[in-house]
């Protein structure tokens, strides 16, 4: 049976007020099944953030409800959401968000230390090095290069073993090697233990790794592609989009 780790119902998010007002989300209905792995493309701007944002509850939107396991965000308090984060969500954030005073062992370990629980230093080890990085562990932020520091934010996300790992651009920083190594992983937390995955990228190759691929475009979702998804085909896909405003602006034709 298919259940939804996530459920999204019209999801409306607005950002500033007047002149400079936002709509970032204009109406997003959609789940993520459980043991799936989706990949959120679009173009800059589209929503893809904020997106992810709501629907790990680290935003409220303005209109719209966000399930997570079964509960209704709305429903829960702040202990009980914040709970509810810590324990079943992994977040992988476009900037890092790394603490910067912090190793990058210890920014490992930082989620569960929070929930008062100690990790043995084997874990935080290991989850350093299935992200290629077991000989930095003591290095600061400031001593690691940028995708240095996006793969200690991956591993981070991965530690607490959450229901879903929601990824920002989780490769964005990464040559192909370490992007490889990353969406293995990614993949293989969904194969084999059936956590669910929710990915931004712009990449075709990297939305490749996933089960289905979500197009977002001016805060709605425009497009999905399940099944066959290759990099060629999410490419053309993403590509037939950006052709479709010049067809529909009613230029003169010869
Ligand atoms: N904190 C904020 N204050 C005001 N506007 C914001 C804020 N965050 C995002 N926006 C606006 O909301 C819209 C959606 O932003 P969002 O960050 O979700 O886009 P995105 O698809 O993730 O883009 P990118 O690919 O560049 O990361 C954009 O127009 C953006 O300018
Ligand atoms: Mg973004």
């Amino acid at each position: 049976m298919t259940t939804q780790a996530v459920t999204l119902t019209g999801l409306r998010a607005v950002y500033g007020t007047g002149a400079r007002r936002v709509t970032a989300l204009d109406g997003v209905t959609t789940s993520f099944a459980s043991g799936t792995f989706t990949a959120v493309m679009g173009p800059s701007g589209s929503g893809k953030s904020t997106l992810l944002h709501c629907a790990a509850g680290l935003d409220r939107p303005v209109e719209g409800t966000v399930m997570i396991d079964g509960r209704h965000l709305d429903d829960l308090g702040e202990d009980d959401l914040t709970r509810l984060r810590r324990d079943r969500i992994g977040f992988v954030f476009q900037a890092f968000n790394l603490v910067s005073t912090l190793t990058a062992a210890q920014n490992v370990e930082l989620p569960l230390r929070l929930a008062g629980r100690r990790p043995p230093a084997r874990d935080v080890t290991a989850a350093l090095d299935a992200v290629g990085l077991a000989d930095r562990a003591r290095h600061r932020p400031s001593e690691l290069s940028g995708g240095e520091q996006q793969r200690v934010a991956v591993a981070r996300a991965l530690i607490t073993r959450p229901t879903v790992v929601f990824a920002d651009e989780p490769t964005g920083a990464l040559d192909s090697a370490a992007s490889r190594q990353i969406l293995r992983l990614l993949r293989a937390l969904v194969d084999d233990h059936r956590q669910t995955v929710v990915m931004v990228t712009h990449d075709p190759t990297a939305a490749a790794y996933a089960d289905r691929v979500l197009l977002l475009a001016d805060g709605r979702v425009v497009d999905e592609l399940t099944g066959g998804i290759t990099a060629a085909a999410v490419a053309a896909r993403i590509a037939a989009r950006e052709t479709v405003p010049a067809e529909n602006a009613g230029e003169p034709s010869c």
